[in-house]
């Protein structure tokens, strides 16, 4: 079945996946003019916006029907996102995100760094306003974790002896955990403490597939499809799943050149890596990874209620693991 976003997938939630959009636009207005620049450029230029409509979704599927509330915490889950993503590209020394320049690239690094602190502050200003002590904790606490797991990354950066466990490790917390966030949060601010752990598994799981495939994109896809360079992950002697498989999956002259790609980095031997992680299987093995992941995913779900929202949740994890950009 091949999955229509409007109609699979938005339509339980359209209305308040369009009233969001204020709250967005409200939480990026500042009275210094270069921090709203900087910030409207990295949000009108769109994204995916997943992790928004996964908070509505959840919300839903927990038997909410008034979502007034939930599209601010959608709001706050967005603009944590591309606060990640602004500081994400002065690390990764990315200079394309959603198909423009980034923010470090269209003005620098301080810009950049400082706008980013500024979006997270926003959003926790904002999710204030929501009044629940125990929803500002669980993300106090789950944005540490978010920290930590791109630090982590830092540190196997260069490392071509990291395991699936550790990569595991780091995309939980640099990925994973502000899905989860989307989803528990939702159920908190509904009142359902009953569906905070399946909808955290669900949400845990479909970042740890959107996460491989996002790695598996960084080796197979073009910067038009992607609206990101490709080759990044290559660049930055990142050690992801592709590359740790590649490795695995191979001797002699093949692993010593993916040997030395993580640990110097650089692109002179793109052509090469991409080569040797398709014929390894590596590619295989990570979409097999994403699908186990998905099919975890979706496992969760059935404690909640059979609800058309509960069936978009299903076709989102199905849509992100058949996606192209
Ligand atoms: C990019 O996230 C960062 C990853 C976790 C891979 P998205 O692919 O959701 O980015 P946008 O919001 O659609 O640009
Ligand atoms: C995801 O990692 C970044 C965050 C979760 C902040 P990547 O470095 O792979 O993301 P992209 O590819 O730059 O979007
Ligand atoms: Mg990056
Ligand atoms: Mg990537």
């Amino acid at each position: 079945m091949t999955i229509d976003f409007q109609q699979d997938i938005l339509s339980p939630v359209a209305t308040d996946f369009a009233a969001m959009d204020q709250f967005i636009n409200e939480g990026i207005s500042s009275k210094v003019a270069l921090v709203m620049s900087v910030s409207k450029h990295v949000v009108e230029a769109g994204g995916k916006r997943m992790r928004p409509i996964m908070c509505l979704l959840a919300a839903q599927a927990c038997g909410q029907t008034d979502l007034s509330q939930t599209q601010k915490l959608a709001a706050v889950i967005e603009m944590l996102h591309t606060a990640t993503l602004v500081h994400d590209d002065v690390v990764d020394e990315s200079n394309l995100r959603r198909g423009r320049p980034t923010a470090n690239a269209t003005w620098n690094n301080q810009t950049a760094v400082l706008v980013g602190d500024f979006l997270i502050a926003r959003s926790f200003d904002l999710l204030v306003d929501l009044n629940d002590m125990q929803l500002l904790k669980e993300f106090s606490t789950g944005t540490c974790e978010i920290a930590e797991g791109e630090v982590l990354q830092l540190q196997a950066q260069h490392q071509p002896e990291t395991t699936e466990e550790i990569y595991l490790d780091i995309i939980y917390g640099k990925t994973s955990r502000l899905f989860q966030l989307a989803t528990e949060g939702a159920a908190m601010l509904a009142g359902k403490p009953e569906y905070r752990h399946a909808l955290k598994q669900y949400a845990g799981h479909f970042g740890n597939a959107f996460q491989i495939i996002d790695d598996i994109l960084d080796y197979t896809s073009d910067k038009e499809t992607l609206g990101k360079n490709i080759g990044d992950d290559l660049m930055e002697g990142k050690p992801t799943l592709p590359l740790i498989t590649a490795l695995k999956n191979t001797q002699g002259t093949a692993h010593e050149m993916i040997y030395k790609s993580i640990a110097t980095g650089g692109l002179d031997d793109l052509e090469q890596v991409i080569q040797v992680v398709q014929d390894s299987g590596a590619l295989d093995y990570c979409r097999k990874r994403a699908h186990e992941e998905t099919q975890a995913a979706i496992d969760a779900l059935n404690i909640l209620p059979d609800t058309p929202a509960r069936q978009a949740l299903f076709n989102l994890a199905h849509l992100a693991l058949n996606r192209i950009q």
